[in-house]
Formats: C-alpha cells, structure tokens, sequence
C-alpha cells in the first residue's frame, strides 16, 4: 500500500494529530505526515511535530483578519467577490460589505496556507482541531476534478451539534448517546458527506471532562481507521446532482470495524470517567 502524504491542520493541542502520528511510527496507519500548519504560533500541537522532525508552519490567521498583514495584496487578487460571497455558506453577517470584507481576509490568509501546503504536495488535509472556517476559495482548490482532498474530525454526531462546540452541546443537551464523526470538508460548516461515524455511552455520573476523554478515544481511532481506507482505496464516493453523495466503504472487514469501535466505547467508559472525575 502506498503511504499517503498527509498535511495536518492544527490549532491547538493536537492530541489527534499525536494519535495519527504514534500509528504511523508504528506501522500501523500508511501515511505520512509531511506538515503541520497552525493558525496560531502557541499551538502545543506543533510541538508535536517537531519533536519528530516533521515541518511546522504558522499562518497568522489573526493579523489577517484585523488587517494587519496583507492589507495590499487583494486588490491584486483576480477574484469575482460577488461570485464567492454567493458561493459561500459560512459567513452569515447580513450587511454584504462587512461580510465581503471578512470573505477577503479569509481568503488572503487561505492563499498563504494553500502556498505553503501545495510546497509539500499532499494527497490530504486532514483537519485535527483547526478553529477556522473555510471559504470556497480553499475548498474548490483541493476538492478539484471530483475529487473530495479535505478531511475534518468533528466532536458530535453530525448533522447534530455543528460548530466548535460538539461535546459541550452533546453533554448540555442531555444527551444519552454522544458521537465522533469523520466527514470530508464541502462548502458548509461540518456538513460534508460523511465517511464514518462512532457513538459512546453518557453515564449519569459523567461530566464534561470525562465526556470528552471518552470522545477523542474513539476519535482517535475513527480518524486512523478513515485514513487506512484511504490509504487502500476503500473509500467510494458517488455523487448524485442535487443530493449528497453516497460514500460507500468497501472494506470487507467493515463490520468488524464497527463492532470494535461500539465494544471500545464501552470498555472506555468506567475507565475514563473515574479517571477524569
Ligand atoms: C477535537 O475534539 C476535534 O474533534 C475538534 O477539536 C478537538 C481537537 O483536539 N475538531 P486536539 O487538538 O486534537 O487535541
């Protein structure tokens, strides 16, 4: 199987990013990480890249967005705004001038991470807790020819929950079931088709510390297992005009991949909420 060169996209921690990167030492996950990119320069996560000798870059999202950097550069840009405002689905300001404004400085922040990701040619983006939208700008760029490039970990069970928030709103809501979901990454916020899904038990005496830790367990594992069929070309996605694709995963051993991952919610449960508690 050949590996698969993976650029990952970071914003805090990385504990996910760590996940991927312990499976690929050992062998057990054909890929390779051939950059972390942040919008943040204090993201622990980096450090976990460079402990391994894997590159780090830093997009300075912030500077950005309050003008600071690239205040000349986008009239330069041959951009039709109005196309890409009507495109987009993430900005939701009424007023079309701020949110244009906004959509600019996005995309100029965009245009640096797409620079410095294309250096390493990767055949993923994997999302592994980067806290920025995405413009179509980005998207269409590696989404290209039909093909689906941009992978995201959501904290939720889709379509439930979308946003930053997924185990808050999972454990304020009352929920009895939470859920990780793997998805590639479309034009809307956390609404792309979705690759895979796990569910773990709430237990009354659960907090949302222990909510969590049960939760990035199985993201670990759900994230690693999505970039495996990857990897072996298990993953088919077919498209339908005016309706989400199907994405079928052809792996023979799929149910036993499934039935792992309900058994690991279980036998995680005890264990992280007296460990967290
Ligand atoms: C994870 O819960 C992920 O699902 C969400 O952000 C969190 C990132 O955690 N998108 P980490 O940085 O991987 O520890």
């Amino acid at each position: 199987m050949r590996k698969l060169r993976l650029a990952v996209l970071i914003s805090g921690g990385g504990t996910n990013l760590q996940a991927i990167l312990d499976r690929a030492l050992v062998g057990e996950l054909p890929a390779e990480v051939v950059v972390v990119v942040s919008d943040r320069a204090d993201a622990f996560g980096l450090n976990r890249a460079r402990n391994v000798d894997i590159p780090t870059r830093v997009v300075d999202y912030r500077g950005y967005l309050d003008g600071r950097t690239g205040k000349s550069e986008a009239n330069a840009l041959w951009i039709d705004w109005e196309a890409l405002d009507n495109a987009q689905q993430i900005l939701k300001a009424p007023d079309p001038g701020r949110r244009r404004d906004r959509l600019r400085r996005l995309v100029l922040a965009e245009r640096e991470l797409i620079g410095i990701l294309d250096e390493y040619e990767p055949d993923y983006v994997c999302l592994a807790g980067f806290m920025r939208l995405l413009t179509p700008f980005f998207v269409r760029h590696y989404n290209r020819d039909g093909g689906w490039r941009i992978l995201n970990i959501h904290p939720a069970l889709l379509p439930s929950f979308p946003g930053e928030r997924g185990y808050e709103d999972t454990f304020a809501y009352g929920c009895r079931w939470g859920g990780v979901t793997v998805h590639f990454v479309d034009e809307g916020e956390d609404s792309g088709p979705i690759i895979a899904q796990a569910i773990y038990p709430l237990w009354p005496d659960d907090n949302l510390a222990s909510v969590r830790e049960r939760g990035l367990q199985l993201e670990y594992e759900v994230y690693s297992q999505c970039i495996r069929w990857l990897a072996a070309e298990q993953i088919a996605v077919e498209e339908r005009s005016g309706k989400r694709p199907i994405i079928t995963i052809t792996d023979p051993g799929y149910e036993g991949v499934v039935k792992r991952w309900v058994e690991q919610a279980f036998s995680e449960v005890r264990k992280a909420s007296s460990s967290v508690r």
